[in-house]
């Protein structure tokens, strides 16, 4: 198997890259929280086609939860994790402690304005300022010249494009298309915490979401439909509909109806677990 290097500390970090750059080699970020499934493995892969090198960074960071979120229970397995990086040849994986990344006295944030006061900003005020402080340092600790970033998180994949825009931070950001399990749910660590009967439930969501995009291609008012995919959710099983919007997909920002590109955005609980995941309609 090949040789998968494991950094803990920026410093080592740093010495690597300098050594993979001395080599004249290109470099490819994959930023995750572990607990890794195929949609992760599909941006390493795809990491590893457009780079000579290919560095995973695996931290669960605390800024981007929420007093009441599921930080403490997030699921963790460095081990699982290790093997399946080992097993696609990623040259070096980055896990730093919270420590590391957030020394004593640490102050900074990284606020990006305007796209993180809707969908998700509304529920989780502090989730994009976590993210995007966090994606700043690890781009800034790697210099990588592409990392890169799953569209089922479409809003932060926009809330890191608009920050290393305005920040001139010397990246290519690179966008992967959601994998999804054969009945269509998006894969997501999160997944693991749905018991066998809130899985079912949760297949429903995919199911809905396509009928709906159908309806909105259609042109007609988003309003109507939209009230309509959220009355058969709840007859599915979900408990709560935190949000599920028609919005343009350049601002984020709720559309009467599908004329420009736009995506409809949903998040949905089963029970305590929140699933999130869009569709491009146009
Ligand atoms: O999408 C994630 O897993 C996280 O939000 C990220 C980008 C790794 C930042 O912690």
């Amino acid at each position: 198997m090949p040789e998968l290097q494991i950094v803990r500390t920026v410093a080592d970090l740093r010495v690597a890259v300098a050594h993979y750059r001395r080599s004249g080699a290109s470099v490819g970020l994959v930023p995750t929280m572990g607990a890794l499934h195929d949609g992760h493995l599909t941006l390493v892969r795809s990491a590893k086609l457009d780079n000579a090198r290919v560095i995973a960074t695996i931290f669960v960071n605390p800024k981007q939860f929420g007093p009441t979120e599921d930080l403490a229970r997030y699921p963790r397995d460095e081990a699982a994790d290790v093997a399946m990086l080992k097993e696609l040849g990623t040259d070096l994986l980055f896990t730093p402690d919270v420590g590391e990344m957030y020394p004593d006295g640490f102050s900074t944030s990284i606020l990006v304005g305007g796209l993180t006061q809707h969908l998700e900003g509304i529920s989780r005020p502090h989730f994009f300022t976590g993210v995007a402080t966090v994606v700043t340092k690890l781009l800034l600790q790697a210099l990588p010249d592409r990392a890169y970033f799953g569209e089922k998180d479409f809003q932060q994949l926009q809330v890191v494009r608009r920050m290393v825009r305005d920040l001139n931070i010397p990246v290519a950001i690179v966008p992967i298309p959601t994998i999804r399990e054969a009945d269509g749910l998006a894969m997501s660590s999160r997944n693991r915490y749905l018991s066998p009967a809130q899985r079912k439930i949760a297949s429903a969501l995919p199911q809905i979401m396509h009928e709906t995009v159908a309806e909105l291609r259609t042109g007609l008012a988003a309003a109507p439909i939209l009230a309509g995919a959220k009355g058969r959710l709840h007859q599915a099983g979900f408990d709560r509909v935190d949000y599920l919007e028609l919005c343009d997909e350049t601002t984020l920002q709720p559309v009467p109806l599908a004329r420009t590109p736009s995506r409809v955005f949903v998040a949905a609980y089963v029970g305590a677990t929140r699933l999130i995941d869009n569709w491009p309609v146009i």
